[in-house]
């Protein structure tokens, strides 16, 4: 028995932002930013949140499936920038879409959530303690990013993309995850002061700081490694894999990727021109819009890589 993923549900905030609309507010341009992202816009909350999207994604996911909220078990959010510090955002999810039979908890593992997410329901799935689960991707860093720091600001936007899967004969084949705490101060967001009234502490809020350069030579060095691991470890070749569905950080990443790989560009779809970098929630909303465009036939193998903060990265192989 293994994990199939039976549908897939997306939401993305209304307001787009451009890389000329950024260059109006701070030193950038379309120019820069295309050149050495891939990125011409990307969408942020202005109305929405987290939660909203998240249920949103779900609902989808949820028609698409066929599924009725009783019959999820389990949900997980993927997510660092829910709205609130507790409950969690899949609890809110949980209320918000009437899942009542579920059990709701969030996982933070920064750009490898929905990954991670995934592969934790695949092993309650697979060892029979659950048979249906929501898995959710959903982030607003934008209320996270410091707006003055035009070197990481610009790659982030807002989203949320969600995958209902179920028990079934054919599906997830194998997963790889890892981390690596020690090498974690190049991504970080501290953003929370003490109220300790026995405390004396500094109570300023804090936003993102990257050190790109450094997260990027991780990326491309850690990624296609754990793709060839998860491909090994299901008994098939870089060869026997359709499709690439990378964490949408950078497109100079994942060409990358492909290189190392020695595998056709052609076999990794992106959408990071359109929502830039949406963390945990850029694999599901990808997999959303290739699902529904009917891109993947039955039996196609996919192979899902995530990366980010922890530091923490993994590959899932499974057969569509
Ligand atoms: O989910 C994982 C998330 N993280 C990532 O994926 C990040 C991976 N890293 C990257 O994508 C790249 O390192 C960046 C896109 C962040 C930066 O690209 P880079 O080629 O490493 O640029 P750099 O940081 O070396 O900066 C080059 C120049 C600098 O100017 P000087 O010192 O050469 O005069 C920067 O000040 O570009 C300048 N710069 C900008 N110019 C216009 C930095 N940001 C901007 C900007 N617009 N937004």
């Amino acid at each position: 028995m293994t994990t199939r993923i039976i549908g897939t549900g997306s939401s993305i905030p209304n307001r787009k932002v451009t890389n000329d609309d950024l260059a109006k507010i701070m030193d950038t341009s379309d120019e820069w930013i295309y050149s050495r992202t891939g990125i011409h816009s990307r969408h942020l909350v202005e109305q929405e949140t987290t939660t909203g999207m998240a249920s949103d994604a779900a609902q989808k996911a949820m028609e698409n499936a066929g599924v009725s909220p009783e019959e999820i078990d389990l949900i997980i959010v993927g997510t660092v920038s829910g709205d609130m510090c507790y409950p969690s955002t899949a609890c809110l999810v949980q209320a918000k879409i009437g899942a009542v039979n579920a059990v709701a908890y969030d996982i933070s593992a920064g750009c490898s959530g929905f990954l991670f997410a995934l592969n934790t329901a695949h092993a309650y799935i697979q060892s029979g303690i659950y048979q249906c689960a929501l898995v959710i991707g959903a982030e607003t860093l934008s209320k996270m990013m410091d707006w003055n720091d035009r070197s990481t600001c610009v790659l982030f936007g807002d989203g949320a993309g969600a995958a209902i899967v179920k028990a079934n004969n054919a599906g997830i084949r194998a997963i790889t995850q890892h981390s690596d705490g020690a090498g974690g101060d190049v991504l970080v967001c501290s953003n929370r002061g003490s109220n300790n009234p026995f405390v004396t502490s500094d109570t300023k809020l804090d936003y993102t700081k990257m050190e790109g350069q450094e997260v990027f030579k991780f990326a491309v060095k850690m990624v296609p490694k754990c793709v060839q691991e998860v491909i090994e470890k299901a008994g098939l070749s870089v060869d026997d894999v359709d499709y690439f569905l990378l964490h949408q950080a950078n497109k100079r990443i994942i060409e990358s990727v492909s290189k190392r790989l020695k595998v056709s560009l052609d076999k990794f779809p992106t959408n990071i021109e359109h929502y830039g970098n949406t963390s945990a929630a850029s694999i599901p909303i990808l997999l959303d819009e290739l699902n529904r465009k009917n891109t993947f036939q039955k039996g196609d193998i996919i192979v899902m890589s995530g990366f980010g903060a922890g530091l923490t990265w993994g590959a899932t192989l499974l057969e569509w």
